[in-house]
């Protein structure tokens, strides 16, 4: 492992939301990462970690720079999602007033963490859902 760190996601936090992202980007091209994976990381990061504050009861991303990938185990403590294939469809939603009001809730943002993962793995029961993001380092 080349760098591992967790970051903390507070709920429904819309002033602190977005730093956990920002601090992974950082770090990415800190590391010096080619920037096409610092990107994709950065769009799964950030929209995960909205998810989290939007939809969750709070959680932790993890990040894991290793030998030719990055991995970020992101991890909340509930409610869950009741229908994964459904919440993975674009376009499904179910953002609440506030969240719509400062434009989020367009139910792109797990299809858009898919998009840019090379693996992407969700489970979820009502105890928490977890999302594992893997994205190759270039040779
Ligand atoms: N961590 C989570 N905990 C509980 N439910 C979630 C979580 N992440 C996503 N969901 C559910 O899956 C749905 C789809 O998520 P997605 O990120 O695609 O869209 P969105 O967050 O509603 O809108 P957008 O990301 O475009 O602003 C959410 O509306 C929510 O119902
Ligand atoms: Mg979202």
């Amino acid at each position: 492992m080349i760098f591992t760190e967790t970051y903390t996601v507070v709920p429904r936090d819309y002033v602190i939301a977005g730093d956990a992202s920002r601090k992974i980007k950082q770090i990415l091209k800190k590391i010096g990462l080619d920037a096409d994976v610092v990107r994709k990381a950065s769009i799964a990061a950030y929209e995960a970690e909205i998810n989290m504050v939007i939809h969750s009861y709070g959680g932790t991303i993890t990040l894991e720079v290793g030998e030719g990938r990055i991995r970020m185990v992101c991890v909340d403590t509930g409610p869950g999602i009741e229908d994964i294939d459904k919440a993975m469809q674009e376009g499904y939603s179910t953002a609440d007033e506030e969240a719509q009001a400062i434009g989020f809730g367009a139910g792109m943002g797990l299809p858009n963490i898919k998009f840019n993962s090379d693996e992407f793995n969700i489970t979820s029961s009502k105890a928490g859902t977890t999302l594992e993001i893997i994205i190759n380092l270039p040779d």
